[in-house]
């Protein structure tokens, strides 16, 4: 019989989580029910979004209950199938959650197909986070040529797609990261106009003015993944008619960083006065458009206009860790799991 890990939420965190919020559990896996496959996981994806779903209370999605598997896209192999149309050797891409193998229906699964690009990146560059960065930079912001972007966590899963997309529709695109090394892979290699550290801007108005000398024309449009000073320093550079994308706030997820920002009159005031467009979104609203996404940017991947980083963390057990360490920006790149080898 297969022996399953899996990653459960032990605890709801109050405020900054820590190893103790997780506990690990070993059992025995039954054979797939009938309209299951069973699937050994070889990547899984660790992403910010997992951080709200470790809260109770109202959301876009269900928190993960104490004592449940944390939620978690996955790409594994099928190893036993009971369900029509899979077969075992299969690759597939699916919400297993944090585990080394699972039995899960298979109309909740994606076949990928090995020869078109390493699998892992069904949940980069080419899967969840590719798909947001193009949505916030095509859909919402509609970045033009010509224009000045800011994205910040600029050098992330999202971020690093979102500059590179606005980069090839002929934008001037000013990245924000954390620390001079994620800064001059900024420019070096994604080919950002400039990049700014926001470690070495205290607050706001360090970062309004860090911004105005990189940005003196102003900025047309705003991927927003992090809030904090550096949502309070683009604000104050905003063109009239500029348009946000708000993404996430992971500088404040932890219930951390709050005094870095601006009262919400001063918000609202700024908003109006010039005629901003702010809209917040949630990717999954926009999978019918996943084609478009892949024919802009599949080609773009495959020919190295649009690069990417992986920050791979070996074994399951370094999962808690490894997404502890992420949200505070000790990740460089798309955060993955190796949780198993490769299929033969
Ligand atoms: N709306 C949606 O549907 C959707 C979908 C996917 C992701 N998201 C959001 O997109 C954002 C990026 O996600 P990702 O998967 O690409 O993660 P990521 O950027 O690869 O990793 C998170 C990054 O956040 C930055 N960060 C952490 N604390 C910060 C702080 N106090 N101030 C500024 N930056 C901070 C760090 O980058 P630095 O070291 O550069 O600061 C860290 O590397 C998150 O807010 C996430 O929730 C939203």
């Amino acid at each position: 019989m297969t022996q399953a890990t899996s990653i459960h939420l032990a605890a709801r965190p109050e405020g900054e989580p820590t190893e103790d919020n997780f506990r690990t559990q070993t059992r025995d896996l039954p054979d797939p029910a009938e309209g299951e496959v069973q699937v050994r996981v070889i990547w899984l994806s660790l992403d910010p979004y997992m951080r709200g779903r470790m809260d109770a209370g109202p959301s876009y999605a269900d928190p993960v209950e104490i004592g449940g598997v944390m939620t978690g896209q996955t790409v594994g192999e099928v190893i036993a199938s009971n369900a029509e149309g899979f077969t075992k050797g299969d690759i597939v891409t699916g919400f297993t959650g944090w585990v080394s193998h699972a039995n899960t229906k298979a109309a909740g699964l994606r076949k990928i197909d090995p020869s078109r690009a390493p699998i892992q990146s069904a949940l980069g560059v080419l899967g969840m986070p590719g798909m947001t960065a193009w949505t916030g930079i095509s859909e919402l912001i509609g970045a033009k040529e010509g224009e000045t972007v800011v994205i910040s966590a600029a050098t992330g899963a999202v971020g690093s797609v979102a500059g590179q997309i606005a980069k090839a529709r002929g934008c001037r695109v000013i990245g924000v990261a954390g620390g001079a090394e994620k800064c001059r892979y900024a420019e070096d290699e994604l080919g950002y106009e400039s990049c700014i550290d926001h470690h070495a801007h205290e607050d706001g108005k360090a970062m309004a003015e860090a911004l105005k000398a990189a940005a003196p024309d102003g900025v047309d449009g705003y991927f927003e993944n992090v809030g904090g000073k550096t949502l309070v320093g683009v604000l104050n550079n905003m063109n009239t008619f500029g348009r946000v994308a708000l993404c996430g706030m992971v500088a404040w997820y932890n219930g951390k960083n709050m005094d870095q920002s601006m009262p919400l009159p001063a918000a609202w005031g700024t908003i109006l006065k010039n005629r901003l467009t702010v809209r917040g979104f949630i990717v999954a609203d926009h999978w019918d458009r996943f084609d478009a996404f892949l024919s802009e940017v599949a080609p773009k991947i495959a020919d190295g206009t649009i690069r990417y980083r992986e920050d791979v963390t070996e074994g399951l057990e370094n999962a808690p860790a490894t997404f502890l360490s992420m949200l505070n920006g000790g990740n460089f790149g798309k955060t993955l799991i190796r949780v198993g080898p490769d299929a033969d």
